[in-house]
C-alpha cells in the first residue's frame, strides 16, 4: 500500500486516482473545482467513461479513495504527488503551464518531507525543470530545505477506454534523473506491469517528448489519410478501398487510417500546436507539423462544404439532424470536436440543428447553452423529424446499423452527409439516398 495524491480529478486524474487505488493504494485526490468534488464525493461521476463509476464507488466504499479540495491535506498526504491538470492552448498555442506551476507552487507551499512529484499532464520538454524550479523557489521563500524529485510519468489513456488502458498500458514511461525514483515507481506501477515489463525508463526531457511524438504521430497519419481521401473525391478512387490496400502492409497497419472529417478532442489539436510552438521556440520550422494541424482545420469544414455544395449557398431556414456531437465513440468530450465547427458554420448560415448523442446531450448544453437554432433530442429517430438531410459526425455504434426506412420518411429529403464513412454507398444509392462520405464518389 501506498500514498498518492493525485492534483487534478478530470479524466486522467480521475481514472489514474481511481485506478491506483482499485489496486490497494491509499489515494487522495485533489481539485480546485468544488462543484466536482462535491459531486465525487455524493458518489457521481462528473464525466462518461466507461467502467469508471464502478471502480470509484468500490473504492471510495473501501475507504481507499478520497476527495477533497483542501490542497494543504492532499501534500501532506501522498509520497506520491501526480500533477494531472489540464494544460490548455495558450493564446498562441503553445501549452499553459498555469495550472501546473499552481501544484508546483502548492506543493513548494506546503512541504515538510521527502516527496516524488509526477508530472502526468503533457507538457513541454523543459517542464520537469520549470515545476523544480518553482517548487524550490517557495521553498526558498520558507527558508526551508526538503528534498524531492520530479519524475516525468505522461499518460497514453484513450478517453473511451480509459480504464483498460490505466490497467493495461502497452507502456509506462517514467523519465527520471534519479534511479531510485525510477525504483520507486517500478514498485508503484507493479500492478499494472505483470504480464511481461512495460516500463520504459529514460531521462526527463525524452519522456515529456515522448508523449508529443505519440499524439503527433498518431495525428499525422489521420491528417495524411484525409489528404488522400480529399485528393481521392477528385480523382473518382474510393479512399475505402485504398485504406484496406496499405493497411495489409504490416509496415503501414489498419490502425489509425480512417478517413474522417477530422480529428478533435482535448489531445491531438492542442498537443499538435503545442509541440510546432516548442519547434518555434528552439528555431525549428516543422512543416510536417504545420501541414498535419492545417489538414485537419480543413477537414473540420469538409461536411460543411458538402452540405453548401448539395443545397447552395442560401441554407436560411433549412434544418440539418446531426447525429454525434462527442469528438468519438464513447466519451461525452466536446473539447474541438468537429461537431462544433460544422454547427457553428451551419448556425452562421440560419441553420437549425437538431441534434442526438448518446452521452454528450449535457455537455453540449453546457457549452452553448439554450438556443433556438438548437434543438436537442432523445433519440436519433427524434432528430430527424423533419429535417431536411442527416449529418453524421461521431461513429457511435448505434450509427452504423439505422433503419434506413425509417430515415428515410422522416427526412424532407433523403440526404446523408456521413463525416465517418459508416455506410456502403452503393447500398444507400440503391435505397434512394443521395449519399455523400469521405473520400469515396457520392
Ligand atoms: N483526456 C485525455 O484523454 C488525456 C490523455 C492523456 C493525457 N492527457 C493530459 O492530461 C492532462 C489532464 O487532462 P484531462 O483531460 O484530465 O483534463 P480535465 O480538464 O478533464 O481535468 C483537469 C482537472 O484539473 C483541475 N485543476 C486545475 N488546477 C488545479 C489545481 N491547481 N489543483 C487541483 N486541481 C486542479 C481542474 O479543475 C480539472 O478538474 C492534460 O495535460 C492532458 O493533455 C489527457
Amino acid at each position: 500500500m501506498m500514498k498518492i495524491t493525485v492534483f487534478g480529478s478530470g479524466y486522467v486524474g480521475l481514472v489514474t486516482g481511481a485506478c491506483l487505488a482499485d489496486v490497494g493504494n491509499d489515494v487522495l485526490c485533489i481539485d480546485i473545482d468544488q462543484r466536482k468534488i462535491d459531486m465525487l464525493n455524493r458518489g457521481e461521476i462528473p464525466i462518461y467513461e466507461p467502467g469508471l463509476g464502478s471502480i470509484v464507488h468500490a473504492n471510495t466504499e473501501a475507504g481507499r479513495l478520497r476527495f477533497t479540495t483542501d490542497i494543504a491535506a492532499g501534500v501532506g498526504h501522498g509520497l506520491f504527488q501526480f500533477i494531472a491538470v489540464g494544460t490548455p492552448p495558450d493564446e498562441d498555442g503553445s501549452a499553459d503551464l498555469r495550472y501546473v506551476l499552481a501544484v508546483a507552487q502548492s506543493i513548494g507551499e506546503h512541504i515538510e518531507e521527502y516527496k516524488i512529484v509526477i508530472d502526468k499532464s503533457t507538457v513541454p520538454v523543459g517542464t520537469a525543470d520549470k515545476v523544480r524550479d518553482k517548487i524550490e523557489e517557495t521553498l526558498a521563500k520558507r527558508n526551508k530545505n526538503i528534498g524531492f524529485d520530479v519524475v516525468s510519468n505522461p499518460e497514453f489513456l484513450k478517453e473511451g477506454a480509459a480504464i483498460n488502458d490505466f490497467m493495461k498500458p502497452d507502456r509506462i514511461v517514467i523519465g527520471t534523473d534519479n534511479p531510485r525514483t525510477t525504483e520507486l515507481l517500478r514498485t508503484l506501477y507493479t500492478p499494472f506491469n505483470r504480464n511481461h515489463d512495460r516500463l520504459i525508463a529514460m531521462d526527463i526531457r525524452s519522456a515529456e517528448l515522448t508523449k508529443y511524438a505519440a499524439n503527433a504521430m498518431l495525428a499525422t497519419k489521420i491528417s495524411f489519410m484525409n489528404e488522400l481521401a480529399n485528393m481521392a473525391e477528385l480523382l473518382g478512387a474510393d479512399i475505402e478501398q485504398v485504406r484496406l490496400g496499405i493497411g495489409s502492409d504490416p509496415r503501414i497497419g489498419y490502425s489509425f487510417i480512417y478517413p474522417g472529417c477530422g480529428y478533435g478532442g482535448s489531445c491531438f489539436p492542442k498537443d499538435v500546436q503545442a509541440l510546432e510552438r516548442t519547434a518555434n521556440q528552439i528555431g525549428y520550422e516543422a512543416h510536417l507539423l504545420e501541414a498535419v494541424e492545417k489538414v485537419n482545420n480543413n477537414q473540420k469544414t469538409r461536411l460543411f462544404d458538402k452540405i453548401e455544395k448539395h443545397f447552395g449557398a442560401d441554407l436560411n431556414g433549412k434544418t440539418i439532424a446531426l447525429w454525434g456531437l462527442a469528438f468519438k465513440p464513447n466519451t461525452d468530450d466536446m473539447r474541438a470536436a468537429p461537431s462544433r465547427m460544422l454547427m457553428e458554420a451551419l448556425w452562421k448560415k440560419g441553420v437549425t440543428v437538431k441534434a442526438y448523442d448518446p452521452e454528450a446531450m449535457k455537455e453540449v448544453q453546457r457549452i452553448y447553452g439554450k438556443r433556438r437554432d438548437l434543438i436537442l433530442c432523445k433519440s436519433p429517430e427524434e432528430a430527424l423529424d423533419n429535417a431536411d438531410a442527416l449529418a453524421i459526425v461521431t461513429e457511435w455504434k448505434l450509427f452504423r446499423s439505422p433503419n434506413f426506412e425509417t430515415i428515410k420518411q422522416k427526412l424532407s429529403s433523403a440526404v446523408i452527409f456521413d463525416g465517418r464513412n459508416l455506410y456502403t454507398p452503393d447500398d444507400l444509392n440503391k435505397l434512394g439516398f443521395t449519399y455523400y462520405s469521405i473520400g469515396r464518389k457520392p
